[in-house]
């Protein structure tokens, strides 16, 4: 193996690939070679990481050739396709995408919750989480880890970004149509003024909040529910864990927000949570509602850290606690979660 690893990041053109680029540019320089990979219509595109420009290749066999790590930031049936590929060249696939995070043989890995999980990984493939599960698993997997969860209920706002590019244009141009105007006044004002430009939503999201993230499931949840209740259990390793999800999209460009009611085994206080909060790697305590201090998305965006704030013990029960948690979709809840697992793996590398 290479001391300084070659790292493939495939959707290197992306909504994630393009954070990913400013991270690996941000982050102390382990790797080798960076090679960029994306669809055919992107190759031969110039793309800038670590200071220099390099050339997207489209995604190939070939492409995989030499290469140590491969991150992949791509379409879950994209990632589907090329992750065995690149494993069966002798890659190690960090999966940013849905495709593998529940096969049993692909650990779904916080580094912050389950670094450990990493270290097993039968099929060449580790999976990094959805970003409304990683929004706000750093700060629930620090008071685990004192209190012992027992149940989550949780509501999403989330932001735009989360689908894609196609979502951050399709908010930029609704916002423009509404800009100015007195819509929002009216029962389906916006949705006529917006025709049939809701692009990867279900609804109009300038002026309005779209309760649907997602695809449909089993008895009227949405795949995005599904998601935070099935990845919560399996990276805080509790697969009874009572979970009930909610996810509403808000318009937002980037960074998710959540209400979170987390149960716990015995009586808790505000003061140890906010202890374990103010100390937990990756989390920022942000929480002084007398002087207006909580985190909101027009604040977080652009930061790595969980940011957590409106800490109350619940009036009806003394083994909960509520919580408003923000964390930056692009950043902590994909793109550095994703570096940061191959950071891990490299370390192995070189160790
Ligand atoms: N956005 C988030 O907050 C977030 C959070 C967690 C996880 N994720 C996951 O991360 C993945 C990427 O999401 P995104 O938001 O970055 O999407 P995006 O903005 O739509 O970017 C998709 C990327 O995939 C590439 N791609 C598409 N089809 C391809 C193909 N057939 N072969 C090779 N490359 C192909 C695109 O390349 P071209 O430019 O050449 O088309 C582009 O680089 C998805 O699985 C998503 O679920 C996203």
């Amino acid at each position: 193996m290479t001391v300084r690893p070659t790292l493939a990041v495939v959707g290197a053109t992306g909504a994630v690939g393009t954070v990913m680029l400013q991270i690996l540019s941000q982050h102390a320089d382990i790797w080798g070679e960076i090679r960029l990979v994306a669809s055919p219509r992107s190759a031969g595109r110039k793309l800038t990481v670590r200071g220099e420009e390099v050339e997207v290749v489209a995604v190939s066999e070939e492409a995989f050739d030499g290469v140590d790590i491969a991150m992949f930031d791509v379409p879950d049936e994209v990632a589907a396709r090329w992750a065995p590929v690149a494993a069966a060249k002798g890659a190690i696939v960090v999966d940013n995408s849905g495709a593998f995070r529940m096969d049993p043989d692909v650990p779904l890995v916080v580094p912050e919750v389950n670094p450990h999980a990493a270290r097993r990984r039968p099929r060449s493939i580790v999976a990094s989480p959805n970003c409304a599960t990683l929004s706000m698993i750093v700060a629930i997997g620090a008071l685990h880890a004192e209190f012992g969860l027992r149940e989550l209920i949780v509501s999403s706002y989330q932001a735009v970004s989360g689908a894609g590019r196609a979502g951050i244009e399709t908010l930029r141009s609704q916002l423009a149509m509404v800009a100015g105007t007195e819509l929002g006044t009216s029962p389906g004002d916006v949705r006529r003024s917006v025709g049939d430009e809701t692009g990867p939503f279900p609804a109009p999201l300038a002026l309005n909040v779209v309760p649907w993230v997602g695809s449909l499931r089993e008895d009227g949840w949405s795949s995005e529910e599904m998601k935070v209740r099935d990845e919560s259990r399996k990276i805080l390793g509790l697969p009874g864990l009572k979970v009930t999800a909610t996810c509403v999209r808000v318009p937002v460009v980037t960074t998710h927000s959540m209400t979170v009611h987390a149960r716990f085994e015995d009586e808790v206080t505000v003061d140890k949570a906010r202890e374990i909060l103010a100390t937990a790697p990756g989390v920022v305590l942000f929480d002084d509602p007398a002087e207006g201090e909580f985190p909101t998305p027009a604040d977080v965006v652009g930061t790595d850290p969980t940011w957590v704030g409106r800490v109350r013990r619940s009036l009806d029960d003394t083994a909960a606690l509520e919580l408003f948690v923000c964390g930056d979709n692009l950043r902590k809840g994909s793109a550095l979660n994703t570096a940061q697992i191959a950071e891990l793996i490299a370390s192995e590398f070189t160790a």
